[in-house]
């Protein structure tokens, strides 16, 4: 299987199964723009709920808070976004598609290295469409000009230039415009870093990628304010910490690559940035990313807005501003990995009880993220209210379980299988007596004989 074809069956799944929707369908769709379902709501939920658990509340050094979308438009012209956050695009003459320059670039590089020739099928949608012209043949494109990616707004009754914003592109900048707030009242002391997760918004030029590059997305950011002079041993610090909860979140080594980008292509504010790259089936892509952002954002708003933004160091007696660095996360982009990382497709069915269909798929998400954590199977309807009390009882301990009464328990098994629930239990003829039922892992299949009693302390801290 090319990992194209691995990535369309992912995007079928996801939709099938009521993970992920294109958004407003009904109406043809909006490029960029994607629903997480029913399914798809839990596993955000779970991932930025052990965010949040690991990197706030977990911790007596970093403090949450959550910054409106809409800001000041002055906001954007003082960290450099107005000016400077675009990318370069091109525009065919013939059909007027328009087209990241870069990923132009990235595309024509690897279609002349002879890839398209001895494998077309690993070029998605969008990139067959930068390598041809519905017009004839190739494009013909423009020299590169640069495109703002903000969404500009109007706010309240009157439009004038007056009255224009942008929807935010990040939410760092929420952080750093409501340090001296944060500062005055929750008594922290360098180190110290301020977190939320929130949505951002991007007018991208090429889409298409599913949930990899989307015009509405959400961002799970610290901006860690440190005395200057520490600011490369803390990076160093965060990069290890930011990839432990890659890593234990499912994500594999093996499919991780930390890369550190040249001098030359660093953004405006950064002295250092790192991002782990992750190997997707459409290729190696940036995941996440580490940056030192020096003083540049607390200095360039102080000087904007005329306010004190400086930290009394009250070990020297000095007004510093504070070094930042930041680690910065895609919580769609994570979503996005840690299903191409679950995906498995069994042609034929694990076992005997499985054969029914030609092939089948397990999702192995980590039981944490999981977005339902067990299911309850009667062996037969004529047992459903037993089985139906243990479902109840689990599901005021652990939440999301589910209840299914429908078809074999093979077919039971394999519809669980492929929404990725870690365990399903069943409530045979036996458990009339032994109060006993069967305990099953979705991974390895291995079948355990659990007192009903004692189902609580089976599962204990695995979600
Ligand atoms: N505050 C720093 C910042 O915003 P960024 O690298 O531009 O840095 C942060 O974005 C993260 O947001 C990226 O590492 C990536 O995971 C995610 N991201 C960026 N653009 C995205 C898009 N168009 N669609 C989905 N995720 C995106």
């Amino acid at each position: 299987m090319t990992g194209a074809d691995k990535f369309q069956k992912i995007v079928a799944w996801a939709k099938r199964k009521g993970f992920i929707y294109p958004s407003s369908e009904i109406y043809g769709g909006i490029g960029g723009v994607y629903d997480f379902g029913p399914y798809g709501v839990e596993l955000l939920r779970n991932i930025k709920n052990l965010w949040w658990g690991r990197f706030v509340s977990g911790r007596d050094d970093v403090v949450g808070i959550d910054s409106s979308v809409l800001m000041n438009r002055k906001v954007w012209q003082a960290s450099g976004h107005e000016k400077g956050f675009s990318d370069p695009l091109v525009e065919c003459k013939k059909c007027h598609q328009r087209f990241r320059a870069d990923i132009v670039d990235e595309v024509i590089a690897r279609a002349s290295s002879g890839e398209e020739k001895s494998d077309w099928e690993n070029f998605s949608e969008e990139e067959k469409a930068i390598l041809r012209c519905p017009k004839g043949d190739k494009h013909e494109l423009t020299q590169a000009k640069q495109f703002n990616l903000m969404f500009k707004t109007s706010v309240g009754s009157t439009e004038n230039s007056d009255s224009y914003t942008y929807f935010r592109p990040e939410t760092a900048q929420g952080m750093f415009v409501n340090f001296k707030n944060v500062l005055e009242t929750s008594r922290q002391k360098l180190p110290f870093g301020i977190a939320q997760i929130g949505k951002c918004f991007r007018n991208e030029i090429t889409t298409g990628e599913y949930l990899f590059r989307v015009r509405e997305f959400e961002i799970a950011e610290i901006e860690y304010f440190v005395k200057p002079g520490k600011d490369e041993e803390w990076f160093e610090y965060w990069l290890k910490e930011w990839k432990q909860f890659l890593l234990d979140l499912g994500i594999s080594e093996k499919n991780l690559v930390e890369h550190e980008h040249p001098k030359s292509e660093l953004s405006h504010y950064s002295k250092r940035t790192v991002d782990y790259n992750y190997k997707f089936p459409f290729g190696e892509k940036e995941l996440t990313g580490l940056a030192n952002r020096t003083d540049f954002d607390l200095k360039s708003h102080a000087k904007a807005s005329g306010k004190d933004l400086q930290y009394f160091d009250q070990e020297t007696g000095k007004k510093i501003y504070p070094y930042v660095v930041e680690p910065t996360l895609g919580i769609g982009r994570l979503v996005l990995a840690l299903i191409c990382e679950s995906y498995e497709e069994i042609k034929g069915g694990r076992s005997k009880a499985e054969t029914e269909t030609e092939k089948e798929v397990i999702m192995h998400f980590n039981s944490k993220i999981a977005p339902v954590k067990i299911a309850v199977f009667p062996l037969t309807k004529k047992l459903k209210s037993s089985a139906k009390t243990i479902y109840r009882n689990l599901k005021k301990e652990f939440g999301f379980v589910e209840y299914d009464e429908t078809g074999s328990v093979g077919r039971r098994y394999r519809r669980q299988d492929e929404i990725g629930t870690p365990y399903c239990i069943t409530y045979d003829f036996d458990s009339e007596n032994d109060k006993k039922v069967t305990v099953r892992n979705r991974d390895t299949m291995k079948q355990d004989r659990i007192k009903i009693a004692e189902l609580k302390k089976y599962f204990g801290d695995k979600f």
